[in-house]
């Protein structure tokens, strides 16, 4: 089996890359030359761990190419998965599908033999419809199916989300394209993964309502957090207290400082726009959005009231920049709310991340970086813990003392115990512990 993967960018280099794992022959196809020569000699334009040794053996293996050739990749191919970007729109979160909808014209032109085509970009109900549609009238002729095959994998653990997911969702309508797509994923069937086959607008509506149940499953840890603070409740002790019940589970019931990322805030405002138009509003997952967005301001608040009600000439010392560990991703990154915020009340910012700095560079400004985590914090009136990256999660505290100018410490995630961080005689605040 020959696979074409359109897009190189997060999802569409992972699955590509995982799939040439799997033993099946891939071609990633990007239109930037430049990252196509980069990717031909190793160079990945992500940070995932793991991901450059996979990309080398499979490349090496001969399984693995890349071009900016769509013609000769997609001629060839059993199966092309559109895995191009689909950006927010103009219109009020709706998602930009024009790169879809190019992908699918272009692969329309060149076809041959039976092909089916899958729809791996997060797309509203409907698009692999509009996909099909727009092949059609470009190709009638044609044979092929489209097929929603939505992915699920995070950032940061990427390949092992992929190589042993909690399920496979396959929009196949014909016997023919479900029987390709399970050859695809038949090396998952060892390991046992529940394949679930649906109709097309069933697999598209499956990958918003998964982000959006998770992104509803955060915020409610969150006003829980709120909470907690005000009664003198734990929200760990609560969030594992619920946790426990497997009707509710465990996972991503962690406080913190709001969601953020590439999906997350993306799909759930994308989900809101589709359920508008079509007269059914999902008030709940509405509610979500404004909650996460004003809790991510809200946080500003918090630090400013832990230094004793203002910023203004103070230094404050950031660790952790992207919007979570293990990526050096920045998109709608609690920091990006949090840091403007606190120099209009004139405060300067040094801050530390492991990956994002370069990014962060370019979105933020008057931020001074540092080379460590302990370069920053000389002489800061106090420290904040943004993102968990592991690094953090065990500091020399009595370094960390010595360098502060006063021992105020803001961890917005939780990641040290407040009895502890007392005796070490840090002015320590959290999310929704007891202190
Ligand atoms: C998310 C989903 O988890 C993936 O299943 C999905 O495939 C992906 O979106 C996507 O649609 O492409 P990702 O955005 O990489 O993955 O990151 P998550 O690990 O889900 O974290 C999202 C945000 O929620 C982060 O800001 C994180 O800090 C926050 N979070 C997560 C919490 O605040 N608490 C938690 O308990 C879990």
């Amino acid at each position: 089996m020959r696979i074409a993967m359109i897009g190189t960018g997060y999802v569409g280099l992972v699955s590509g890359t995982c799939f040439s794992e799997f033993g099946t022959n891939v071609v990633c196809v990007d239109k930037d030359e430049k990252k196509i020569e980069g990717l031909k000699k190793g160079v990945i334009p992500i940070f995932e761990p793991g991901l450059d040794t996979l990309v080398k053996n499979n490349t090496e293996a001969g399984r693995l190419t890349f071009t900016t050739e769509l013609e000769e990749a997609a001629k060839k191919a059993d199966a092309i998965f559109i895995a191009v970007g689909t950006p927010p729109g103009e219109k009020d979160g709706q998602a930009d599908l024009s790169y879809v909808y190019q992908a699918a014209r272009e692969i329309a032109a060149v076809i041959e033999g039976y092909t089916v085509i899958i729809t791996k970009s997060t797309v509203p109900v409907g698009t692999g419809r509009e996909v099909e549609r727009i092949i059609r009238e470009e190709r009638p002729d044609a044979d092929f199916d489209v097929v929603s095959n939505p992915e699920f994998l995070r950032e940061g653990a990427a390949i092992s989300d992929f190589m042993r997911p909690d399920r496979v969702v396959i929009g196949a309508e014909s016997k023919r394209a479900q029987d390709l797509m399970a050859e695809l994923y038949r090396p998952l069937y060892l390991i046992e993964t529940p394949i679930l086959f649906t109709k097309l607008e069933t697999s598209e509506l499956i990958k918003y309502a998964g982000n959006a149940f998770l992104a509803t499953k955060i915020s409610f840890i969150n006003q829980m957090a709120d909470l907690c603070e005000k009664v003198g409740a734990d929200v760990h002790q609560v969030a594992k207290g619920i946790g426990l019940d497997g009707r509710i589970g465990r996972k991503f019931l962690h406080a913190g400082p709001g969601y953020g990322g590439s999906c997350f805030p993306k799909d759930t405002q994308a989900l809101a726009f589709t359920a508008r138009e079509n007269n059914a509003p999902v008030s709940l997952v509405e509610d979500v959005i404004s909650y996460n967005d004003e809790r991510k301001r809200r946080m500003a608040k918090k630090i400013i009231a832990q230094c004793g009600g203002s910023v203004e000439g103070k230094k404050i010392a950031v660790l952790g920049l992207t919007f979570k560990p293990n990526t050096d991703d920045m998109r709608d990154s609690p920091s990006l709310d949090i840091i403007p915020i606190l120099q209009s009340k004139g405060a300067r910012i040094s801050a530390y991340d492991p990956e994002g700095m370069e990014e962060a560079s370019h979105l933020l400004s008057d931020v001074s970086y540092g080379k460590n985590a302990y370069e920053i914090m000389d002489k800061a009136d106090a420290l904040v813990i943004i993102t968990e990256w592991n690094e953090f999660r065990r500091l020399d505290l009595s370094r960390v003392k010595s360098l502060l100018s006063s021992p105020v410490m803001i961890d917005l995630r939780n990641i040290y115990n407040p009895d502890e961080m007392k005796e070490e005689g840090f002015e320590y605040l959290c999310i929704g512990r007891p202190l």
